[in-house]
Protein backbone atom coordinates (compact mmCIF):
# COMPACT_ATOMS: atom_id res chain seq x y z
CA UNK A 1 0.00 0.00 0.00
CA UNK A 2 1.31 3.66 -0.87
CA UNK A 3 1.66 5.90 1.80
CA UNK A 4 -0.58 9.09 1.55
CA UNK A 5 0.65 12.12 1.28
CA UNK A 6 1.97 14.69 4.07
CA UNK A 7 -0.09 17.85 3.68
CA UNK A 8 0.04 21.07 5.75
CA UNK A 9 -3.79 22.55 6.46
CA UNK A 10 -2.11 25.85 5.29
CA UNK A 11 -1.14 24.71 2.17
CA UNK A 12 -4.67 24.60 1.04
CA UNK A 13 -5.69 27.10 -1.59
CA UNK A 14 -8.81 29.81 -0.29
CA UNK A 15 -12.04 27.59 -0.72
CA UNK A 16 -13.29 28.48 -3.82
CA UNK A 17 -16.85 28.28 -5.71
CA UNK A 18 -16.73 25.74 -8.38
CA UNK A 19 -16.43 27.32 -12.09
CA UNK A 20 -16.30 25.16 -15.35
CA UNK A 21 -12.53 25.41 -15.16
CA UNK A 22 -12.26 22.89 -12.14
CA UNK A 23 -11.09 20.12 -13.19
CA UNK A 24 -13.22 17.75 -10.97
CA UNK A 25 -13.04 14.65 -13.55
CA UNK A 26 -10.32 12.58 -11.32
CA UNK A 27 -12.14 13.10 -8.20
CA UNK A 28 -12.68 10.07 -6.37
CA UNK A 29 -13.13 9.74 -2.66
CA UNK A 30 -14.64 6.17 -2.96
CA UNK A 31 -18.50 6.58 -2.70
CA UNK A 32 -19.71 6.47 -6.44
CA UNK A 33 -22.73 8.28 -5.81
CA UNK A 34 -20.49 11.54 -4.15
CA UNK A 35 -17.98 11.62 -6.99
CA UNK A 36 -20.87 11.14 -9.54
CA UNK A 37 -22.45 14.36 -7.69
CA UNK A 38 -19.51 16.36 -8.09
CA UNK A 39 -18.25 14.95 -11.66
CA UNK A 40 -21.45 15.61 -13.69
CA UNK A 41 -24.09 17.21 -11.17
CA UNK A 42 -22.70 19.95 -9.36
CA UNK A 43 -22.12 22.64 -11.98
CA UNK A 44 -25.52 22.08 -12.77
CA UNK A 45 -26.97 22.56 -9.07
CA UNK A 46 -25.43 25.42 -8.65
CA UNK A 47 -26.38 27.41 -11.91
CA UNK A 48 -30.19 26.10 -11.14
CA UNK A 49 -29.46 27.33 -7.25
CA UNK A 50 -29.99 24.27 -6.19
CA UNK A 51 -26.54 24.10 -4.09
CA UNK A 52 -23.18 25.99 -4.18
CA UNK A 53 -20.07 23.80 -4.06
CA UNK A 54 -17.17 24.89 -2.46
CA UNK A 55 -13.69 23.24 -3.89
CA UNK A 56 -10.04 23.01 -1.82
CA UNK A 57 -7.69 22.47 -3.88
CA UNK A 58 -4.19 21.64 -2.78
CA UNK A 59 -1.46 22.20 -5.88
CA UNK A 60 -3.86 23.23 -7.93
CA UNK A 61 -5.87 19.40 -7.54
CA UNK A 62 -9.03 19.22 -6.26
CA UNK A 63 -8.70 17.31 -3.03
CA UNK A 64 -12.14 18.34 -1.11
CA UNK A 65 -15.53 20.03 -1.43
CA UNK A 66 -18.58 20.98 0.23
CA UNK A 67 -22.13 21.46 -1.39
CA UNK A 68 -24.40 23.94 0.32
CA UNK A 69 -28.02 24.92 0.45
CA UNK A 70 -30.82 26.63 2.76
CA UNK A 71 -32.12 23.71 4.80
CA UNK A 72 -34.75 23.21 7.73
CA UNK A 73 -34.41 21.38 11.11
CA UNK A 74 -37.78 19.59 11.85
CA UNK A 75 -38.24 19.81 15.85
CA UNK A 76 -40.35 16.41 15.22
CA UNK A 77 -36.88 14.83 14.34
CA UNK A 78 -35.43 15.65 17.35
CA UNK A 79 -35.28 14.14 20.87
CA UNK A 80 -37.21 16.30 23.03
CA UNK A 81 -34.42 17.26 25.68
CA UNK A 82 -32.27 18.89 22.15
CA UNK A 83 -35.51 21.15 20.56
CA UNK A 84 -35.53 24.70 21.33
CA UNK A 85 -38.31 26.35 23.54
CA UNK A 86 -39.76 28.38 21.36
CA UNK A 87 -43.03 27.74 19.60
CA UNK A 88 -42.39 27.01 15.61
CA UNK A 89 -42.37 23.05 14.24
CA UNK A 90 -38.90 23.90 12.18
CA UNK A 91 -35.46 25.36 12.93
CA UNK A 92 -33.40 27.42 10.09
CA UNK A 93 -30.57 25.68 9.39
CA UNK A 94 -27.38 25.37 6.66
CA UNK A 95 -27.92 22.33 5.05
CA UNK A 96 -24.06 20.21 4.18
CA UNK A 97 -25.80 18.49 0.89
CA UNK A 98 -22.59 16.88 -0.28
CA UNK A 99 -18.94 17.18 1.58
CA UNK A 100 -15.76 14.80 0.45
CA UNK A 101 -12.18 14.49 0.56
CA UNK A 102 -10.39 12.74 -2.00
CA UNK A 103 -9.15 9.02 -1.09
CA UNK A 104 -5.47 9.53 -1.15
CA UNK A 105 -5.65 12.61 1.29
CA UNK A 106 -8.38 11.21 3.87
CA UNK A 107 -7.36 11.93 7.59
CA UNK A 108 -5.22 14.38 7.26
CA UNK A 109 -7.91 16.72 8.96
CA UNK A 110 -9.11 18.03 5.72
CA UNK A 111 -12.91 16.91 6.21
CA UNK A 112 -12.59 19.04 9.29
CA UNK A 113 -11.38 22.01 7.90
CA UNK A 114 -14.41 22.18 5.09
CA UNK A 115 -16.42 21.63 8.07
CA UNK A 116 -14.94 24.02 9.88
CA UNK A 117 -15.72 26.25 6.39
CA UNK A 118 -19.59 24.94 6.54
CA UNK A 119 -19.68 26.08 10.01
CA UNK A 120 -18.33 29.54 9.67
CA UNK A 121 -20.69 29.74 7.46
CA UNK A 122 -23.33 29.13 9.25
CA UNK A 123 -22.40 32.00 11.58
CA UNK A 124 -22.43 33.81 9.11
CA UNK A 125 -25.38 33.31 7.89
CA UNK A 126 -26.95 33.50 11.18
CA UNK A 127 -25.61 37.77 11.30
CA UNK A 128 -28.10 38.84 8.33
CA UNK A 129 -30.96 35.79 8.36
CA UNK A 130 -31.88 33.18 10.32
CA UNK A 131 -29.84 30.23 10.67
CA UNK A 132 -29.39 28.16 13.92
CA UNK A 133 -28.16 24.87 12.89
CA UNK A 134 -25.78 23.09 10.35
CA UNK A 135 -27.14 19.72 9.20
CA UNK A 136 -26.94 16.90 7.46
CA UNK A 137 -28.11 13.64 5.66
CA UNK A 138 -25.11 11.14 6.64
CA UNK A 139 -24.38 8.29 5.13
CA UNK A 140 -23.50 5.26 7.39
CA UNK A 141 -19.51 5.49 7.63
CA UNK A 142 -19.43 9.28 7.90
CA UNK A 143 -21.22 9.30 10.84
CA UNK A 144 -18.53 8.75 13.02
CA UNK A 145 -16.64 11.38 11.36
CA UNK A 146 -19.52 13.87 12.16
CA UNK A 147 -20.00 12.84 15.74
CA UNK A 148 -16.40 13.48 15.91
CA UNK A 149 -17.16 17.02 14.80
CA UNK A 150 -19.78 17.29 17.51
CA UNK A 151 -22.97 16.62 15.54
CA UNK A 152 -26.17 14.73 16.96
CA UNK A 153 -27.70 12.05 15.64
CA UNK A 154 -31.26 12.17 15.21
CA UNK A 155 -32.99 9.32 16.96
CA UNK A 156 -35.08 6.49 15.59
CA UNK A 157 -33.34 6.48 12.07
CA UNK A 158 -32.29 2.48 11.99
CA UNK A 159 -34.07 2.29 8.34
CA UNK A 160 -33.53 5.80 6.91
CA UNK A 161 -29.95 5.02 4.15
CA UNK A 162 -28.92 8.42 5.10
CA UNK A 163 -29.21 9.80 8.75
CA UNK A 164 -29.81 13.39 9.92
CA UNK A 165 -27.41 14.72 12.45
CA UNK A 166 -27.54 18.69 13.17
CA UNK A 167 -25.14 20.60 15.51
CA UNK A 168 -26.76 23.94 17.03
CA UNK A 169 -24.11 26.60 15.86
CA UNK A 170 -24.86 28.56 19.33
CA UNK A 171 -23.17 25.82 21.26
CA UNK A 172 -20.08 25.36 19.29
CA UNK A 173 -17.46 28.36 19.21
CA UNK A 174 -16.23 29.37 15.43
CA UNK A 175 -12.59 30.86 15.05
CA UNK A 176 -14.08 34.29 16.08
CA UNK A 177 -15.19 32.95 19.35
CA UNK A 178 -19.01 33.90 18.67
C1 LIG B 1 -15.92 11.43 5.86
C2 LIG B 1 -14.74 12.20 5.26
C3 LIG B 1 -15.25 13.52 4.70
C4 LIG B 1 -13.72 12.48 6.38
O1 LIG B 1 -12.70 13.29 5.83
P1 LIG B 1 -11.21 13.28 6.46
O2 LIG B 1 -10.44 14.37 5.85
O3 LIG B 1 -10.63 11.91 6.36
O4 LIG B 1 -11.54 13.58 7.98
P2 LIG B 1 -10.54 14.10 9.13
O5 LIG B 1 -9.13 13.73 8.80
O6 LIG B 1 -10.82 15.54 9.38
O7 LIG B 1 -11.05 13.23 10.37
C5 LIG B 1 -11.41 13.81 11.63
C6 LIG B 1 -11.85 12.70 12.57
O8 LIG B 1 -13.06 12.10 12.10
C7 LIG B 1 -13.04 10.70 12.39
N1 LIG B 1 -13.05 9.96 11.12
C8 LIG B 1 -12.74 10.42 9.88
N2 LIG B 1 -12.89 9.44 8.98
C9 LIG B 1 -13.32 8.34 9.65
C10 LIG B 1 -13.65 7.02 9.27
N3 LIG B 1 -13.59 6.62 8.01
N4 LIG B 1 -14.04 6.15 10.24
C11 LIG B 1 -14.09 6.54 11.53
N5 LIG B 1 -13.78 7.79 11.95
C12 LIG B 1 -13.41 8.67 11.03
C13 LIG B 1 -11.75 10.44 13.15
O9 LIG B 1 -12.02 10.59 14.54
C14 LIG B 1 -10.85 11.55 12.66
O10 LIG B 1 -9.83 11.90 13.55
P3 LIG B 1 -8.43 11.06 13.51
O11 LIG B 1 -7.99 10.96 12.09
O12 LIG B 1 -7.53 11.88 14.38
O13 LIG B 1 -8.76 9.73 14.09
C15 LIG B 1 -14.00 11.36 4.18
O14 LIG B 1 -13.67 10.10 4.70
C16 LIG B 1 -14.82 11.15 2.91
O15 LIG B 1 -14.79 11.98 2.01
N6 LIG B 1 -15.56 10.02 2.85
C17 LIG B 1 -16.30 9.66 1.65
C18 LIG B 1 -17.43 10.64 1.38
C19 LIG B 1 -18.34 10.82 2.56
O16 LIG B 1 -18.64 9.90 3.32
N7 LIG B 1 -18.84 12.06 2.73
C20 LIG B 1 -19.81 12.40 3.74
C21 LIG B 1 -21.15 12.36 3.06
S1 LIG B 1 -22.46 12.61 4.21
Amino acid sequence: MSAQPVLKLEDLSKPKILDENDDVKGFSCSNKDIDDFIQKEAFMFQEQCLGITYVFNYRSKLIGFATLCMGHLNKEKMKSEDRLPKHIGSYPSLLIGGLAVSNDYKRNGIGTFICDFCFDRAVKLSKILGCRFLVVDAIDSAIEFYDQYGFTLAPKQEKQKQKLMFLDITKRKNEDGV
